[in-house]
This record gives structure tokens, sequence and C-alpha cells, in this order.
């Protein structure tokens, strides 16, 4: 039988306490055990970025993480970006640029662009694509993905 841990976890501020098997890995917990299944499961290697969450305010593929590391974290995923029904300046932007195509990458581009925008206000057109280029989108919606990023970079400066 597989060996099983108790973690804490605080996801999208909520506190939760998990009884996990050591060998699985964050993105298998976020999406079977809390229920959470906004962050996508693709490669599970660490290669398109489906799965990017922000730990502790850094992106990170959840599949590269065993769940068991990610003890007494922060976690935000794609669930808890919007507020009280409410989508945030960066996911409005999306939708207003049609950078969702089949949308499969976008819970995963959304999460690193977030990372960015928490760090650096107004960012690079350089910067943008350094901080997504590890999340491949297969319909190749790269230039409206960057222009949401644009626009919520200039809403959140204005
Ligand atoms: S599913 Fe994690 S990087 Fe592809
Ligand atoms: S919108 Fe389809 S994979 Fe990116």
């Amino acid at each position: 039988m597989a060996q099983r841990l108790s973690i804490d976890l605080t996801v999208n501020g909520r506190a939760l306490r998990l009884d996990v098997a050591v060998h699985h890995t964050l993105l298998e917990v976020l999406r079977d055990d809390v229920g959470l299944t906004g962050t996508k499961e693709c490669c599970v290697v660490g290669e398109c970025g489906a799965c990017t969450v922000l730990i502790d305010g850094r992106s990170v593929n959840s599949c590269l993480m065993l769940a068991v590391e990610a003890d007494g974290a922060a976690i935000t995923t794609v669930e808890g970006l919007a507020t009280g029904g409410e989508l945030n300046p960066l996911q409005e932007a999306f939708l207003d640029q049609g950078a969702a195509q089949c949308g499969f990458c976008i819970p995963g581009q959304l999460m690193s662009a977030q990372a960015l925008l928490d760090q650096v206000a107004s960012p690079s057109d350089e910067q943008i694509q350094e901080a997504l280029a590890g999340n491949l989108c297969r319909c190749a919606g790269y230039e409206q993905i960057f222009e949401a990023v644009r626009q919520a970079a200039g809403e959140k400066t204005a």
C-alpha cells in the first residue's frame, strides 16, 4: 500500500489539511483530492506549462512537484484569480483580446502572466515573452495572449 503523509496547504486562501500519497504530484492532489480541475494536466513532464500554479507567489509546474514538497505553502490556482465571481483584470483582458481559442493552455498562461504582473507592474514585451516562454499554446494564439498581458498591465498602472 502506498505510503501517505498529512500535509498543510493554503489553497486560494483556504487552509487545508490533506492526507496524500507520498508519490502523488501537487497537480494530482489539486485536481483529484482538492477537486480544482482548472489546472490542466497535459505532458506531465514539465514541458507545456498547462499545470502552472503559483506557490508562494512563484509560478511552478505542478506536475513536477510532489505534493509533500509543497507542505506549508500558499498555492493559487486559476480558480483563485476571480474574486466574488468577478474576473480579475488579467482574465478580463484575455476575454477582451480573444486570447482563449480552445482554452486548454489558458489557466497556465494566466498563472504565469499573473506571477509576472505581481512582480513587475509594467513589463516590457521581452519580459512578457520570457515569463510565458514555458507555456505552450497548440492553437498558437500567442499574439493575443501577449496583448492581453499588455492590456492588463496598462490597466494596472493607469
Ligand atoms: S502538465 Fe506540467 S508542464 Fe505539462
Ligand atoms: S488556446 Fe488552445 S492551446 Fe492555447
